[in-house]
């Protein structure tokens, strides 16, 4: 079995599925990844150093062997702050309006992209596939075969891709396609962010995409296709029946007091539509008084990027909005929103889920949305609870039966909770085993088994004489 390089911004080995904290679904995913070969996973250690060195540290974590370097303030000022957080990121999501575009972002992404491709270079044999993370590195792929590497290098984007009128906003965005176009493989979340992709290659850049999902360009063949990425059913699963998991649904079930719980869990980031799912939920009690006494939101939203002043807005705004919409509705013996800006374990996560009767995850862009998929996993397969989805999660496509809203219109999200609320079992039934069956089935290891095998395909760039 060849080895496999996993390269990405972030190396955080998931601990044990108790252990609390924030973990991008990225995290999750590549350990899985990583269990499977043998191999190293090489990335940013997370620290600041005075002056950059390139000094490896390796070390065996958790089962994984782990390469990380450390990097300088400016580094992580201009690179992850800058170019990937404040330029690519809300870009990516759409939000041209909060995209800052400065130079020195640029500069600093390539210089730590470089900084990469040094390090990674020495730590890579033959017949090693290559399989690099995310927006933080999409020109890794060209650094490294300028330093002369012919092996099998992939690229998966965890994020959205834009449309082309928005993307063409980024200064010298063909530079950026072009340095991609190194890579063998080139993979996206869903097909909508794919068709993104190939509609920027042929129209700005004159390349073709043949129906095979082949994209050529300059004599470079790149297989760009959709790879819907899953959770670790069996991983959660086994979580999710832990006794962690149990006290937790204790916990918040007879904190309810025969309540019905909704529950929202997302990284604290203006991309999760939380702004706009606390506005829904006021139009819902505001609309629906009724019903509104016997309901409680619990919303987890750890802190995320909280250098960068986006993210600080988003907070100030969101505790601003669930005291006025606390001031507004509450009652001496209830509480309308429970926000609350902790990490919880998987575990626990799995057992606040099974507590909820309606999953609310309404992002207004998101790659993909592994929440939503966990709510399905942990649900009572004789009571489970509805998920409302929003239609602009890659995980649309996969979860249909959900109840699909646009997270834009409260009216729509307001309306989606009452029929969620008061949905007959048989229905939630229904519609639940049509989801949990993508779910298991379409899950981390198949994802990743589906990469690396079209990451192993026959050679296409190893030799430039031959693709020329
Ligand atoms: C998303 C991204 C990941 C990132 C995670 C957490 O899932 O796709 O690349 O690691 O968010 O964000 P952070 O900036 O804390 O790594």
């Amino acid at each position: 079995m060849n080895r496999l390089i996993v390269v990405s911004n972030r190396v955080s080995v998931p601990k044990a599925a108790d252990s609390k904290g924030a973990q991008g679904g990225l995290a999750v995913a590549l350990a899985a990844a990583l269990r499977e070969h043998r191999g190293i996973w090489f990335g940013w250690s997370g620290n600041e150093t005075e002056t950059f060195t390139g000094h490896l540290n390796m070390q065996r974590q958790h089962g994984v062997t782990t390469a990380t370097i450390d990097l300088e303030h400016q580094d992580i000022d201009e690179y992850y702050n800058g170019y990937a957080n404040r330029t690519l990121w809300p870009l990516f999501h759409y939000r041209v309006d909060l995209t800052e575009y400065e130079r020195s972002f640029g500069a600093g992404y390539e210089r730590v992209n470089q900084r990469f491709a040094d390090s990674v270079t020495p730590l890579v044999e033959p017949d090693d596939l290559v399989w690099i993370h995310d927006y933080h590195l999409l020109p890794l792929g060209k650094f490294l075969r300028d330093r002369g590497m012919n092996n099998r290098i992939g690229l998966f984007l965890h994020i959205p891709w834009p449309p082309t009128r928005l993307f063409v906003s980024l200064p010298f965005h063909e530079r950026l396609v072009e340095h991609m176009l190194h890579y063998d493989v080139i993979g996206f979340q869903s097909r909508e962010w794919l068709e993104s992709f190939n509609h920027y290659v042929e129209k700005e850049l004159g390349g073709t995409v043949s129906d095979d999902g082949t994209v050529e360009w300059n004599g470079r063949r790149v297989v760009a296709r959709a790879f819907p990425i899953g959770i670790d059913y069996a991983e959660f699963m086994a979580a999710a029946e832990s006794d962690i998991a149990k006290r937790a649904f204790e916990r918040l079930k007879s904190s309810a007091d025969g309540k019905k719980v909704i529950i929202g869990v997302d990284r604290l980031d203006y991309s999760k539509g939380l702004v706009e799912r606390f506005e829904s939920y006021h139009r819902f009690l505001t609309e629906h008084p009724e019903a509104a006494k016997d309901v409680v939101l619990l919303q987890i939203a750890p802190p995320s990027r909280e250098d960068v002043n986006t993210y600080q807005d988003i907070r100030n705004t969101l505790e601003q909005s669930a005291g006025h919409i606390n001031g507004a509705h509450a009652d001496v013996d209830w509480v309308p929103i429970r926000y609350v800006n902790q990490g919880y374990s998987r575990a626990e996560l799995a057992g606040f889920y099974r507590a909820s009767r309606v999953g609310l995850v309404t992002p207004l862009r998101d790659g993909m949305n592994l929440v939503a998929k966990e709510y399905v996993a942990a649900q009572d397969p004789e009571d489970p609870g509805v998920l409302i989805l929003s239609r602009f999660a890659g995980a649309a496509l996969q979860l249909a039966e959900a109840l699909l809203v646009n997270p834009h219109s409260s009216e729509e999200v307001g309306d989606a909770i009452n029929t969620a609320l008061s949905m007959p079992r048989e229905e939630r039934i229904r519609r639940w085993q049509s989801m949990v069956q993508s779910v298991r089935d379409e899950d981390v290891i198949a994802w990743r088994d589906d990469f690396v095998t079209a990451l192993k395909g026959p050679p296409a760039n190893a030799n430039p004489r031959q693709a020329a």
